[in-house]
This record gives C-alpha cells, structure tokens and sequence, in this order.
C-alpha cells in the first residue's frame, strides 16, 4: 500500500511564549541549542518576533506576539508557554494538504508558497489535538535559512551543545476518553499506525492513572504517543496538565541523545531541573533489566532510569516542566537496542511526579 502522507522528518517545532528573547536566552543556555535564524519586526515581520534555534537535527522555533490582539497572544494567555506547532518535513506539502484534508482533517493553513533569492518552500498545516497543529513543508526547493522571511542570526553568545540530537518521540495528552478518537485521527487522516498501547493497570500507582497508546507513521520516524486520563483515587498528572493548559497539548518532547550520562551532567550544570526518583530504584534495577554498560552508580547519582525489551535496553530521565504552569516538559532518551517506551519505569516515575504535584496542592 502506497504512503498517501510521506514524512522524512519533524522539521521543526513551534512554542509560542511570552517572551521569544529571553525563552531563546534559555534554549541556547540550559540545552545547548544554537542560533540559526530570527525574523521579527527587522525583517519585516510586523506582529511577532520568532527565533530559530537548532542542535543537530533538532529545530525549535520560539515566537512572541509584539500586539496584545494576535493569535499568538490569545494562545500564551489561554496555554501560557507551549506548543502550536509540530512541523513535519514532506516532499510534496500541497498532496500532504490535499489527502489529509479529503480524509477530514480540519485546514489550518491552505498550501503557500513563500520564496526569496534562495528558492522556494511550500507550506500548508492542518489542526489537531487542541490548539496544535501540523504544518507540511516541503524544503527541497530552498538553500536559505530555514525559510523565507528569516534571515541568519549571528550571535556573539553560543554556549556548547549538550549532545541532543534527534526528537524521539512528542507526547500529546488529550481530554477524558479522547484518546481513541485521536489515535483514530493519525491512523485514518494521516496513515499512521498503533506500536504500542498501555492501560492504566501498566500506568497506575495509588493515586493515579492514565492510558497511552503511540502512533507512528509508516517509516517509523514519527512517533506520537496519545494520553488520557484514566480514574484514580486523586487527580492524574494528565488531569493537571489539562487543568493548568486549559485543554489538550504537548506535554513532552522526548530528545534522543548518544551518550546520557555526559548530555544530563551537561543538561544539570546549567541548570535543568529534573524529577528525582527515590535511592530505593536503584537497589531493584538489574534485577529488572539485567547487565547494562553503564555504572549503576553514575546513574543513580544522576537519576537516570532504565527499562529493557526484547530489543535492548533504553535510559531515560524526565525534565520537571520548563515554565512555571506544570504543562511541559522534556525527556531525555538514549536507546540501546529497546524501541519501546519505558514501561517499566513508569511506576517510579508517577510517583516521583505525584511528589510534585503535591508540593504544587494539585494532588
Ligand atoms: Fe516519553
């Protein structure tokens, strides 16, 4: 069966924030992510600043709104900091638009060319999940900076990489018993496939409980785990989510890198906070997984987890969020063989999440 929606990529991923300046400030500093491209009033962008920062093949863009009436305002005060956009790299963005709308899809933007001396790019999006959308770009035309509209940003503040390559996977929660209906969404509109599912005996703890089933498109590339909250004997951490973003979102951007332990030392040096899961982890782990390279004590010392398949094994760690709403965070993955999703960890980590959610009341 032919691939009606070819994805090489994520292109790139959009937050839009309160404030695009010092949020890029803290992309470059905290995760290592370099300056790439910025257009804004300079370039004769009228209503918002956007900064384009890049490390490896991961491409964040960061965009304010410089007018009180924007969409882009609208949503930081309904959402605060988050995710609008999850940009998908195609060959063919106006098919991209065409099969996934004829599928039902809601448009988001009908397909556009934009073009400067550097050639061409076709842009086109459609809704999904929420305030968040897909955009569809097809580059293969374009040698400029990212695209049209955007000129290179030379800065004299370049702090070292952390070693974060690639997007492993983005999670989207969604609201109570949606999460069929979205998981419907990618496979029918845009031919995605289901990996993996797991109920809420997988992922319960005393008090919480949630459902998760990922979605991957064709190559396997894209993955997008979808989450619901299921009943527990106090509010789930999905359920908090939705509280404070006000309805479905990107709740993580899990980050692929080669080397975890250096990348998370790196990542806490300059000030990333992560969950801390409790000393007694460590004292079960092999037992669980079995032989690792790594020394259980480097780990430990850094709070890295570790599940095992029938693949290989993974090593995970998880961001607390990275705006003062407990909305978004980051995941910081380095896959040994295991193409799943740590499963195993799951417990622990709920539980050192509930911790927090207590610290904030919303438990
Ligand atoms: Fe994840």
């Amino acid at each position: 069966m032919q691939d009606f929606l070819p994805i090489k990529a994520i292109d790139h991923i959009e937050f839009y924030v309160g404030n695009a300046k010092q949020a890029a400030h803290f992309y470059k500093t905290a995760f290592g992510f370099q300056s790439e491209a910025y257009a804004g009033p300079e370039t004769g962008v009228r209503d918002r600043a956007s900064y384009v920062l890049v490390q490896d093949k991961i491409r964040l863009v960061l965009t304010t709104a410089i007018q009180p009436t924007s969409d882009i305002s609208a949503h930081v005060h309904m959402h605060g900091d988050g995710v609008k956009v999850i940009a998908l790299t195609v060959p063919d963005a106006l098919s991209a638009f065409e099969e996934t709308v004829k599928r039902g899809a809601a448009p988001y933007l009908v397909p556009q060319r934009k073009e400067d001396e550097h050639g061409e790019i076709i842009v086109s999006g459609i809704h999904t999940y929420g305030d968040t959308v897909h955009l569809f770009v097809q580059r293969d035309g374009y040698q400029g900076t990212f695209m049209p509209g955007y000129k290179a940003w030379k800065s004299d503040y370049n702090p070292a990489p952390t070693g974060i390559r690639y997007v492993d996977h983005m999670v989207g929660n969604v609201g109570w018993n949606e999460m069929n209906k979205w998981c419907s969404f990618y496979r029918d509109v845009m031919g995605f496939s289901q990996l993996v599912s797991f109920d809420d005996k997988d992922i319960s703890t005393d008090y919480t409980a949630l459902m998760s089933k990922v979605m991957s498109n064709g190559t396997g590339k894209v993955k997008f785990p979808i989450n619901e909250p299921a009943e527990g004997k106090k509010k789930s951490q999905i359920e908090e989510y939705l509280d404070f973003y006000k309805g479905p979102g990107v709740q993580h951007i899990a980050v692929g890198t080669g080397n975890i332990l250096e990348t998370v030392k790196q990542l806490k040096a300059r000030g990333i906070e992560f969950l801390n899961v409790p000393g007694s982890y460590y004292d079960e782990v092999l037992d669980r997984v079995g032989e690792i390279d790594e020394e259980l004590a480097d780990l430990r010392e850094l709070g890295i987890l570790v599940d095992r398949d029938e693949e290989g094994y993974l090593l995970q760690i998880f961001t607390k969020p990275i705006e003062d709403r407990p909305t978004v965070f980051f995941e910081i993955i380095q896959r040994k063989g295991a193409r799943s999703f740590g499963k195993g960890n799951f417990k622990a980590l709920f539980e050192a999440i509930e911790r927090e959610q207590e610290l904030r009341g919303n438990l």
